[in-house]
């Protein structure tokens, strides 16, 4: 049978209740993508993928968690479900909860959501609130209201969310037959670096197939993981990962620390500097998920990584280009209008 979702396909491999009945849009299964330009271009002599998980049907790594949350609370007799996000999580819930009929909730900050994750929030038919404050409030909220109302928490403080995400490092060891050397990629709320740790160990205890060093970066500006104390007003041009009290805060630190990797910190230029070059070599993602590989980039400029010809690198690019097409307009000139004839496009074209 063809391809049917993350829960057919590795859904055995899940620690998730027997009542879940999947809800599925078939997410998951996305492109790993060699960009040997772009190794050359960073001076390495390794082979470099992208996993592009814009790819996903909302348009974000999101979907592989949303599914199996959104499927435990279905099948678990939930009405209605709430989370707290900087866009990408919203837009997911919203689909995922339209798919199963059950109302969903989103609260976002206010005016610091990307245009494409908004849009697709109010297109799915979500509840979408904005709240005078930041992600990190907004989330405290979603916990408590979720503690004394029947609605059912899909952040990834829910479980399941990450055992959905787990499967990213699944298809990441099914591809490359073996874990990458290095797994580079953004940290926001830091569910997805614990997912990825989680999924890693689980395929090397039972199918032996090794171990990557973590590398997960984040904004300067939001950068508490690197500072080792909350940010009470974090900023940062990707707005995906603009958080200054993570939830799952010390379970990356401790991916990072097992895996004997690190996390670290780049700024909104070397983020936006990425992104541009990624784009050159046909990907675009949304800023947040150029982070990963701007902090690779950052650690090869350094000359700390250490990296020996051959070795494989994994980068994860969590959300599409077409999330934020706002970033990319409001910096340039509206492209020129000519009339509607040839020979004067033909002038053009011949720099006449
Ligand atoms: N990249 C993108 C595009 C994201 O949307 C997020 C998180 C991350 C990376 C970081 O992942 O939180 O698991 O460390 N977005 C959440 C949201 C917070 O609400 O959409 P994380």
């Amino acid at each position: 049978m063809s391809y049917q979702g993350v829960l057919d396909r590795y859904g055995p491999l899940l620690d998730i209740p027997a009542h879940t009945k999947p809800v599925t849009l078939l997410e998951g299964n996305t492109p790993l993508i060699a960009m040997p330009g772009l190794a050359d271009e960073l001076g390495g002599d390794f082979e470099l993928y992208v996993k592009f998980e814009g790819m996903n049907p909302t348009g974000s790594f999101k979907d592989r968690g949303m599914t199996v949350a959104i499927s435990e609370a279905y099948g678990g007799g939930s009405q209605a479900v709430i989370c707290a996000s900087t866009g990408n999580t919203a837009a997911s819930a919203a689909a995922y909860a339209a798919r199963a009929g059950l109302r969903a909730i989103v609260l976002i900050p206010q005016g610091k959501v990307a245009a494409g994750k908004l849009a697709g929030a109010i297109a799915y038919g979500a509840e979408v609130i904005q709240i005078d404050g930041s992600f990190d409030d907004a989330l405290s909220m979603v916990v408590e209201i979720s503690q004394r109302q029947p609605i059912a928490l899909v952040n990834s403080l829910n479980p399941y969310r990450l055992e959905g995400q787990k499967t990213a490092a699944f298809e990441i060891c099914d591809v490359l037959g073996q874990a990458p050397d290095w797994l580079c990629l953004p940290v926001g709320n830091a569910g997805n670096i614990t997912a990825y740790w989680m999924g890693f160990r689980q395929y090397e205890q039972t199918r032996s197939t090794g171990l990557p060093h973590i590398l997960g970066v984040q904004a300067a500006g939001s950068a508490p993981l690197v500072l080792g104390r909350p940010v009470d007003h974090p900023e940062t041009v990707a707005t995906a990962i603009r958080i200054g009290r993570p939830a799952r805060g010390e379970q990356a630190l401790q991916a990072a620390e097992e895996s004997h990797g690190r996390i670290i910190a780049v700024s909104d230029e070397q983020i936006l500097a990425m992104q541009k070059r990624l784009a050159a070599h046909g990907v675009w993602v949304e800023p947040a998920s150029a982070a990963g590989l701007a902090g690779l980039a950052h650690e090869l400029q350094q000359g700390t990584f250490k990296i020996t010809p051959g070795q494989r690198i994994v980068a994860v690019c969590t959300g599409h280009g077409l999330k934020d097409p706002d970033i990319i307009t409001r910096s340039m000139a509206a492209p020129r209008v000519l009339p509607a004839k040839v020979d004067v496009l033909e002038a053009v074209l011949a720099g006449k």
